[in-house]
């Protein structure tokens, strides 16, 4: 099932759920190049990422060039995984962010999933604000990394 499609604007910015839009060299040259958490991540690997997410949201400036990303994993009932935002440095700190995290967590398709959640190294403070918090206990969740 394709999600619903969403469109809004934050000041001159379009932020849509439509994945035909995006600038898939873009997010993988940032994700690879420049994020903490995917540093050499193959560009088949981010293709496939967005490919198998149920959700996926950009943000697009006048001229049309994507200058944020988010994608969120989910089964549509239980539970969903945010993961992969990013703003651009030359378009932080104007609530682009904001903007991209609230639509893409309110997005009518997943606002009733049981759990929504994310893993970040300092950006707390952003996810907090659309009701996000620390896990209750962090004894209880286990992962399993691929071998090296
Ligand atoms: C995190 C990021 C997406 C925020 O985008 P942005 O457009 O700058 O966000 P906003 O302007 O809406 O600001 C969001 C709020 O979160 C806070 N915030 C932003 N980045 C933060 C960070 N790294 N740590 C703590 N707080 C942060 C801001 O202070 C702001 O708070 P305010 O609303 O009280 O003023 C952007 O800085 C970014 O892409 N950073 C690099 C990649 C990254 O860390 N992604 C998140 C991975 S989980």
């Amino acid at each position: 099932m394709p999600a619903t499609l969403l469109e809004r604007t934050h000041g001159t910015y379009l932020l849509s759920t439509d994945r035909g839009r995006l600038d898939r060299g873009l997010i993988h040259r940032y994700l690879s190049n420049e994020s903490y958490w995917a540093k050499g991540r193959e560009r088949a690997k981010v293709d496939r990422s967005i490919e198998h997410s149920y959700l996926v949201i950009g943000a697009y400036d006048v001229d049309g060039a994507q200058v944020a990303f988010a994608r969120m994993v989910t089964d549509l009932a239980t539970w969903a995984w945010l993961c992969d935002v990013f703003v651009l440095p030359h378009h932080q700190g104007t609530g682009l962010g904001s903007a991209l995290v609230e639509t893409i967590v309110e997005h009518p398709d997943v606002v009733d999933v049981g759990r929504q959640f994310l893993a970040t190294a300092d950006a707390h403070g952003l996810y907090v604000k659309f009701g996000f918090r620390v896990l209750d206990d962090p004894s209880r969740w286990m992962q399993r990394p691929q071998p090296a």
